[in-house]
């Protein structure tokens, strides 16, 4: 059985690394190597510290096909990838696709493999916001729509997917492939130092002046979302929020995301940001420096649903800069560890008070163990003999 397993942006990469073990291990059990893979990186995400460094730290192989798509509105993102991956799929002819998420190469790539016959089997599938202002919303529900397999991360998106008429036997709930990453570098994040992390991934390079960091208590915080940083109006309370109170409050920890900084550059808030003291905006991060911060931080403050979720095995009280969320499964009224707390600076204000002090809460939802990656191979494996 061949499977071409496709990665773009930064999100897929701690997704895509455990299942490429899966199969390692499933050939070296099998003793046949019955499973050919080859895996295609779109190159949504290119930079060093977007994309390769994930490639290094968690151990995924070389990706065998880059088709260096970078940047790019949403149609150029995805008609370049179609075109592109349509050439890799005509060429290796492979059983299945494999997607993860909903990011651009998610859909594309999909779409290809549909329109050329080959079955695909899509990773965390029916997770849904039921907002179409999200461009990843848009993606996850085509992509969803032409999956043969839909392998979902909680009970939850089970019944989204039931409910838009999937049939039952295309529906494997396996769990979240994210924790399997998170548990098998859990320790070696651990022994990482913070001090170290903000030295060497500051933005301000005479950072090195602050000495003996507190990490008694921190905030951290990612904000990349186009609704939060696009607009002008929407960003700049936000900012002075953050800068005003919650740099007075505790330091805040902030790896900044490309689209972010360039948005601050635009709106004439960069310089603000950068000589307030008590903010450390760094570089994006690797995968072990993020998880070493979460490990510790006070609270965080985010926009990504990567992050809620990680959050929510590791107990960070987090305040989810959305007013909606795809992972319902993560908020608090769900036992996770997050609220929702959408742009508005007043809601802001009162949820980061009224949580600052909250005690770390870790929870584990129904088979999120560190073992999904195992469960996805078998249920691709049972139903290539299925059908
Ligand atoms: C994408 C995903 C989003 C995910 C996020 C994580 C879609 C629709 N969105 O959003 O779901 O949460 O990634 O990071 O697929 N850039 C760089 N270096 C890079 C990559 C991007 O500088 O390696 C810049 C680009 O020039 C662009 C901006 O960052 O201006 C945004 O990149 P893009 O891929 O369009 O989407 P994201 O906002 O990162």
């Amino acid at each position: 059985m061949k499977i071409i397993s496709v990665v773009g942006a930064r999100p897929n990469f701690m997704k895509i690394a455990p299942f490429c073990y899966a199969i390692e291990r499933f050939n070296a059990a099998d003793g046949n190597s019955w499973i050919e893979h080859l895996l295609v990186h779109t190159g949504q995400h290119y930079d060093e510290r977007m994309s390769k460094t994930f490639f290094d730290a968690l151990n995924i192989p070389r990706p065998d096909i880059d088709l260096e798509i970078g940047s790019g509105s949403h149609a150029e993102q995805v008609g370049h990838t179609m075109i592109a991956f349509e050439k890799v799929l005509q060429e290796h002819r492979p059983d299945w696709v494999v997607v993860v998420g909903d990011v651009n190469a998610t859909c594309a790539c999909s779409i290809t493999a549909k329109k050329e016959g080959i079955k695909v089997a899509h990773i965390e599938a029916g997770l849904r916001s039921f907002d179409l202002n999200m461009p990843e919303e848009i993606n996850r529900m085509v992509t969803d729509r032409l999956s043969d397999l839909l392998l979902t991360p909680d009970r939850l998106s089970n019944e989204n997917l039931r409910k838009e008429g999937v049939p039952k036997e295309r529906i494997a709930f396996v769990g979240n492939i994210m924790i399997d990453t998170l548990e098998a570098h859990r320790e070696a994040a651990s022994k990482l130092e913070i001090d170290t992390i903000i030295k060497t991934n500051a933005l301000d390079p005479t950072i090195s002046a602050f000495q003996h960091f507190s990490v008694s208590a921190f905030s951290l915080m990612t904000m990349h979302r186009p609704s939060n940083v696009d607009r002008h109006e929407v960003l700049e309370p936000i900012i002075d929020f953050l800068l005003d109170e919650v740099c007075t409050n505790m330091p805040l920890i902030w790896p900044i995301h490309p689209r972010a900084q360039k948005q601050l550059q635009t709106f004439g808030l960069w310089e603000k940001a950068m000589q307030t003291p008590n903010l450390f905006l760094l570089h994006a991060l690797g995968y072990h420096e993020m998880l070493r911060l979460n490990m510790d931080a006070a609270i965080m403050l985010t926009d990504s649903g990567g992050l809620q979720e990680e959050c929510c095995v590791l107990g960070t009280p987090c305040l989810t800069l959305r007013w909606n969320t795809e992972r319902p499964v993560t908020l608090r009224e769900h036992g996770g560890a997050s609220v929702l707390v959408g742009n508005n600076v007043e809601r802001l204000r009162t949820e980061f008070h009224a949580t600052l002090h909250s005690e770390r809460k870790p929870q584990r939802p129904e088979l999120w163990d560190g073992h999904t990656a195992e469960r996805i191979v078998k249920a691709i494996v049972q139903y290539a003999v299925n059908h």
